[in-house]
């Protein structure tokens, strides 16, 4: 595996995999690795001839009170992974190389609506510090194919409008969320729990299956479920920021008959740790 940390080394690799007609998977991630961003990888290779991981906690994405500065860098590790997993390049910019203008004075890729609705509606500049940060990431490495989680729901479907407005050639293809055991799901932020709230966490999981099965058994007041899983949250020793029933298609409310696959998501604090989580769900698929 080689390790590039500036546009020209990785373009140099590149061109010389297109000259032999090879094709390139491109994994973005924030590093601090875990089993998640590892599944990814092993869809790269199945995707691609070569795979490009990129590391780079984007300052872009976070809000001024967020957590930039505490966020976990775990950089010869992630590299020791990701080398075992056959890894054949990791893109390991400066901000610097990311952003070699200000921050407030670099251009940015807005995806406008859906990037202020759900996690976007309590962090303003998420989404266009991912569009942005994704959009320059695609240029650099001129990926055929580039993978993302489905754990970051909304995340996924900003990037595909993106990648569709703005016709980029690249496939996107979304992965399954890993979880552990208990159901929580794999998050470089489950590092700030502590081993009770970890085990605490597994309630968001069963929060999302509860709802999933009573929508799967043909209930549709969605406003009232929603209403009441926050609640149960609450009782739990959560602060959820929301619990919505949305349609898969274009992440908009379900009408009341909705035949539509719908997805719940979930945002909810333990202490000081933000987590999300989602599930996909045919509604009335066990009632037929
Ligand atoms: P990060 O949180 O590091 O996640 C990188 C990729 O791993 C994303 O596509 C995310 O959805 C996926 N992922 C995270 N947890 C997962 C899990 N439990 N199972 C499967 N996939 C999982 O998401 C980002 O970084 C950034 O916003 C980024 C896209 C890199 C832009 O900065």
């Amino acid at each position: 595996m080689q390790t590039c940390i500036d546009i020209a080394d990785v373009r140099r690799v590149r061109d010389a995999w297109r000259a032999q007609g090879e094709r390139v998977a491109c994994v973005p991630t924030m590093g601090n690795l875990h089993a998640g961003h590892l599944d990814l990888v092993r869809h790269a290779r199945a995707a691609a001839e070569r795979v490009v991981v990129s590391i780079f906690v984007n300052p872009l994405q976070f809000g001024p009170q967020e957590d930039f500065q505490r966020y976990p860098r775990t950089e010869q590790a992630d590299a020791e992974a990701l080398r075992a997993a056959g890894v054949d390049v990791l893109f390991l910019p400066s901000v610097q190389v990311m952003y070699p203008r200000p921050l407030e004075a670099t251009t940015r890729v807005e995806v406008p609506g859906i990037s202020n609705d759900l996690c976007g509606a309590f962090r303003p500049a998420l989404f266009r510090g991912v569009a942005t940060v994704v959009a320059r990431l695609f240029n650099i490495v001129q990926p055929t194919v580039a993978i993302f989680g489905e754990k970051d729901f909304q995340q996924l479907f900003i990037i595909r409008r993106m990648v569709e407005d703005l016709a980029f050639a690249v496939d996107i293809v979304g992965i399954p969320t890993v979880r552990e055991p208990h159901g929580l799901a794999l998050s470089s932020r489950n590092g700030y729990l502590d081993a009770a709230q970890r085990q605490q966490a597994g309630i968001l999981y069963q929060t999302l299956t509860r709802l999933a099965q009573r929508l799967a058994g043909g209930a549709r007041d969605y406003a009232d479920m929603q209403a009441r899983a926050t609640e149960d949250l609450k009782s739990s020793g959560f602060r959820p920021d929301y619990v919505a029933i949305r349609r898969v298609s274009d992440l908009g409310q379900p009408r009341q008959n909705e035949v539509e696959e719908l997805v719940i998501l979930i945002a909810a604090w333990l202490d000081q740790t933000r987590l999300i989580d989602n599930l996909r769900v045919v509604p009335g698929a066990a009632s037929k």
